[in-house]
């Protein structure tokens, strides 16, 4: 194979009049003269003038949209508006057709919802191009952020045998025959049989085995898919999503929350940084959208204002019942405008809520503490109020939580009181007990959604249009 030079690379060029060879797919191809070739190294394509009047009129056929191509020619200044160089032709090579008839991505506008349904295709769009170009920035920026904080890469078990956050909805993972798997004498399913010898399950968190990893290197943390069989239809939910967890012993839940916030002011500066053009790409195409909501539903910034406010500002930090009085008091459950009212202490809030302190009373992101212990995981630390614990989630504007951490209950006796309570088996976690019996120390952790990040970056608007190929409810396709 030649060697070939990026689009990115070419369009960048301070030298011309040079031969180069470039391969990519057509996105058009105008007066059987203008080829527009991209090639996802960049956003923009690369103008390809052909001499069509000494060209093969077969081959000339072939240029279609979709089309994979390789072209020898010359780099020179663009006469046209819109680019600074193009490309001369010489030689043009279809390394693969693409029937015009069958080609599903025609050069138009496509609905976000057909191109779903194509999802193996809208990589050659410009949308879903800026998208995992962030993407691919947001997950390197993570690594970064972490290794140049001395934290430990630790990859934590896909298949396990427990519910870190006890919520019951995991995948379960078996090599029986479903149709006949083997019983016990009383007629339940014998896990002593199947692969593990027990019950497994596809893992919904990282962090359990996180903490073992923090209790020996310090800091580590962990980045990997998680997958939960909540029936969630949303736009905020998937069943297979990406998490960062990281864990650190000898953090507090400040410590831990000051982490959090340094690491999305960092990736998201680096998106900026990196990514100028996919941003301003995926900005316009958010104001363009905009354009057909009402008013009052529009956003007063552009996206990128928006990412910029959120790095020039210190998020808001309060209580879960300090949030509550707010919500209490705010207009719109006065006028009874929220589908769940607030009325008393002690509910999980709703993403309307969240979303109303964000976007309405702060405006800014958020960051509430010391929620009622009964609405979280058994693994927060306690309060001396009995009441709360030493949780945080992080509420984004558009999004609502987009981080869930807490400072960890390190004392044994506590820990096990509200496993008693919340009925967690203490004999399968036997090994997590361990920790708070041998050499326990105070430590918190935090998770962040991969894809709540990137759909905040991207002011794309669902969850499944973030990640290359979603699951979610009744969908594994590809
Ligand atoms: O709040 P969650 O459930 O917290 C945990 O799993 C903890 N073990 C984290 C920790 O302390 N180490 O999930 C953490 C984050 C959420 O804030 C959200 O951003 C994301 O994971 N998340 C989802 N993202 C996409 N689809 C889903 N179904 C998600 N469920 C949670
Ligand atoms: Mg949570």
């Amino acid at each position: 194979m030649s060697q070939r030079t990026k689009i990115k690379a070419l369009l960048e060029s301070e030298q011309t009049h040079i031969e180069v060879t470039v391969k990519g797919w057509i996105r058009t191809f105008r007066n059987n003269q203008f080829i527009a070739l991209n090639d996802g190294s960049t956003n923009n394509n690369i103008q390809i003038v052909v001499d069509f009047e000494n060209t093969d009129p077969a081959l000339l056929k072939r240029l279609t949209t979709g089309a994979a191509i390789s072209v020898i020619g010359e780099l020179v200044p663009s006469l046209g508006k819109g680019q600074k160089v193009e490309i001369k032709a010489k030689e043009i090579e279809v390394l693969g057709d693409s029937d015009p008839e069958k080609y599903p991505l025609q050069p138009k506008k496509h609905s976000l919802e057909f191109l779903r349904e194509i999802a193996h295709l809208r990589f050659r769009t410009n949308t879903f191009g800026a998208v995992f170009r962030v993407r691919n920035t947001l997950s390197h920026a993570i690594h970064t952020f972490f290794q140049d904080r001395g934290f430990v890469y630790l990859h934590t078990p896909i298949i396990t045998a427990s519910d870190a956050e006890g919520a019951g909805e995991t995948f379960h993972v078996t090599n029986f025959d479903l149709a006949n798997p083997p019983k016990t004498e009383t007629g339940e399913i014998d896990y002593k049989q199947d692969f593990f010898g027990r019950a497994t399950n596809l893992t919904v968190s990282g962090q359990l085995e996180g903490e073992l990893g923090a209790m020996a290197l310090s800091d580590i943390y962990t980045f990997g898919p998680t997958f939960r069989a909540e029936n969630s239809n949303t736009t905020r939910h998937l069943a297979e999503f990406w998490m960062i967890e990281p864990e650190m012993a000898f953090y507090d839940l400040v410590d831990n929350m000051d982490l959090a916030e340094a690491l999305l002011k960092y990736v998201i500066k680096e998106a900026l940084a990196k990514n100028a053009e996919d941003l301003e790409f995926l900005s316009q195409r958010l104001a363009e959208e905009e354009k057909q909501k009402p008013q009052n539903e529009r956003s007063d910034m552009s996206l990128i204002e928006k990412l910029q406010f959120c790095l020039d500002h210190d998020f808001q930090r309060l209580t879960y019942t300090e949030a509550i009085d707010i919500l209490k008091e705010s207009t719109p459950n006065k006028k009874k405008k929220f589908q769940y009212p607030v009325e008393g202490w002690g509910t999980d809030l709703q993403s309307e809520h969240e979303r109303y302190l964000v976007e309405k009373h702060f405006k800014k992101p958020v960051i509430l503490t010391d929620y009622p212990k009964q609405i979280k995981a058994f693994y927060m630390r306690q309060n001396d109020d009995g009441q709360t614990v030493r949780a945080m989630d992080i509420l984004f504007p558009g999004i609502g939580e987009i981080v869930g951490g807490s400072q960890r209950e390190e004392r044994l006796e506590k820990l096990e009181q509200r496993m008693d309570e919340m009925g967690i088996p203490k004999e399968e976690l036997w090994w997590y007990l361990d920790t708070r019996r041998f050499g326990a120390c105070p430590h918190a952790g935090f998770g962040l959604g991969f894809e709540r990040l990137v759909l905040f970056v991207t002011g794309m608007g669902n969850i499944r249009d973030v990640i290359p190929f979603p699951r979610f409810p009744k969908n594994a396709e590809f």
